[in-house]
């Protein structure tokens, strides 16, 4: 059974059934909390919560997710960072007993899966949650035998929240051949943000089952890079590092995915993710002895499986192959002398964290990279020393940046914390004019004018110049007030704040907002008002490298 004759099949026995198919949510999620979408339940966390569902009690979709917890375990037989995932959902609808029959019917008869094949797991119990015992007697009742019934803990048989809070509740798991297939969640309980669970007044069902492990099991294969969503172009790739092979097929694959979001590789979020796994797809080339720039046949091969279900791959076909080739260019540039480099300092018997500090600055690897390529060699990496490097870079840099202007005298640091806020407010408005996908990369502020980098894949139009520039003028106008606050990392980017480099800030930071419009992580320093910055001028928008616009502007 083809991988489009399963998805096509799933939808189509839950649609029969009384659900309602809604498409899938983008891969950006709404939720600040998570960095991606990872399961198909996210777009539908109010409706759990009692908020009622415009698409009725009982819903099934196919939904794109991506995992960065799983990045690591990419290379075997399942594990994926992006999937798609199947499931149906009902928020008050049926509950155990119809979702359990679904799923069985589903997978047994319409699958032709026979039960002998199937393993059950089911949660155990704790002290916190009993043991469930009914949806234990529900499978024994359709003819799984008690011992292919196994009781399990936590860890593997209760599931969720996703991000701080939400739904969550007990699973119950089939297991095909020994590999989890699907998961059915029992949302009994939410979770707050102390961890605490408090029961649901409305119970619901939460079920997700990989398409990729589906196929990897209807179809007979050892893995899932052999079914016919990979086959096609993981052949492309020699057989002489298995591991390095998959890996370079699951990482393209999410990455063309992640592009066609308008994600651009980044230091910061969900680009910086991208550029992990896009810079990792190209060390692992470099490992198969592949050809420069071979990355670019994968992922066309990538776009054709999927442009039938995902359309937008291919409208933003020349996107995605731009981004990934430029990517590639960069990295390719420096990669091989930093794997020197890496070489020279390993020699030492442990990476310091200011040669990773250096790695990463120069060379451009990823601290998982440098991480990766140690445990190679069976070495550590001083992870809060690079943390503690990379927080002295920062200082330095505003030192650097006060004493530029300090040398000529006070009007010059005012002019500068000026421009330091012009900064944050054009941030802004870029990100509400052009889209969430814009992205800081790169700011240098002079006594005269601010210059600013941002992911955006194309020229701007002179109305989008002109409605950044009347936007950052009215909140000028507004005269609103700079807030400053201390804070930790985690609370910062949790209460919406924009921040480079994603998870990598240790202890306190500054975090400056402008009610309603701005909030970043940043060392300052700024204005108190923005009325203090008078008026608002863009000079000039052109690009700075692919995918990357620059803009210069003054305040006069
Ligand atoms: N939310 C559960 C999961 O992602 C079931 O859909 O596994």
């Amino acid at each position: 059974m083809t991988f489009a004759k399963l998805r096509r099949d799933f939808l189509a026995f839950f649609e029969k059934r009384g659900h309602k198919i809604v498409p899938s949510s983008s891969l950006m999620p709404t939720d600040p909390s998570v960095l991606f979408t990872s399961a198909g339940m996210q777009q539908f966390k109010p409706y759990y919560l009692g908020e009622k569902s415009p698409y009725g009690l009982n819903v099934a979709t196919c939904q794109k997710c991506f995992r960065t917890s799983d990045i690591e375990e990419v290379g075997d037989e399942s594990h994926l960072t992006f999937l798609e995932m199947l499931g149906n959902f009902s928020f008050g609808g049926y509950f155990k007993k119809e979702a359990i029959k679904l799923a069985f019917e589903l997978v047994n008869s319409t699958f032709q899966i026979p039960k002998s094949k199937m393993t059950i797991t089911v949660f155990g119990g704790d002290k916190e949650v009993p043991e469930d015992k009914e949806s234990a007697e529900i499978w024994k009742k359709l003819g799984i035998p008690e011992e292919k019934i196994k009781k399990c803990g936590r860890e593997d048989n209760f599931w969720g929240p996703t991000g701080e809070e939400g739904p969550c509740g007990p699973t119950t798991e089939i297991h095909i051949n020994g590999i989890e297939v699907w998961n059915l969640v029992f949302n009994e309980f939410y979770q707050n943000k102390n961890k605490k669970l408090t029961p649901l007044e409305q119970k619901g069902v939460d079920t997700g089952m990989g398409l990729e492990r589906l196929a990897m099991v209807a179809q007979n294969k050892p893995s899932v890079f052999e079914t016919d969503l990979f086959e096609p172009f993981i052949r492309e790739l020699p057989e002489t590092n298995i591991k390095a092979r998959r890996i370079i097929a699951d990482h393209i694959r999410g990455s063309v995915f992640l592009i066609s979001e308008g994600i651009l590789p980044s230091n910061v979020e969900q680009g910086y993710i991208l550029r992990r796994i896009l810079r990792r797809t190209i060390r692992y080339g470099k490992l198969l002895n592949l050809v420069k720039q071979f990355l670019i046949p994968l992922a066309q091969r990538v776009i054709e499986i999927y442009k039938d279900i995902y359309p937008e791959l291919k409208s933003k076909e020349a996107d995605i192959l731009t981004v990934i080739q430029n990517e590639e260019e960069k990295f390719e540039k420096t990669l091989e002398i930093g794997i020197k480099q890496f070489g020279k300092v390993a020699l030492r018997g442990a990476i310091s964290g200011k040669d990773a500090f250096h790695l990463f600055d120069t060379y451009g690897f990823p601290l998982e990279l440098t991480q990766e390529l140690a445990k190679e060699k069976g070495i550590k990496v001083d992870t809060e020393g690079f943390k503690a490097a990379f927080e002295k870079h920062r200082e330095i840099s505003r030192a650097g940046v006060e004493k530029k202007f300090g040398g000529v005298g006070k009007g010059a640091t005012i002019e500068a914390a000026k421009l330091h806020t012009a900064t944050h407010l054009l941030h802004a408005a870029l990100r509400e004019v052009l889209g969430e996908h814009v992205q800081q990369m790169g700011s240098d502020i002079t006594s005269q004018r601010l210059r600013f980098d941002f992911s955006h894949p194309v020229k701007m139009t002179q109305e989008q110049v002109k409605k950044v520039e009347d936007l950052v003028n009215q909140k000028i106008r507004e005269d609103l007030e700079v807030k400053k606050e201390e804070t930790d990392y985690q609370t910062a980017v949790k209460s919406g704040a924009l921040a480079f480099f994603k998870d990598k800030y240790p202890g306190k930071v500054t975090v400056y907002s402008i009610r309603g419009f701005s909030k970043e992580i940043c060392a300052g320093p700024h204005a108190k008002k923005t009325g203090e910055l008078s008026h608002f001028r863009i000079i000039k928008e052109e690009s700075s490298g692919s995918g990357v616009r620059r803009i210069r502007a003054i305040l006069k």
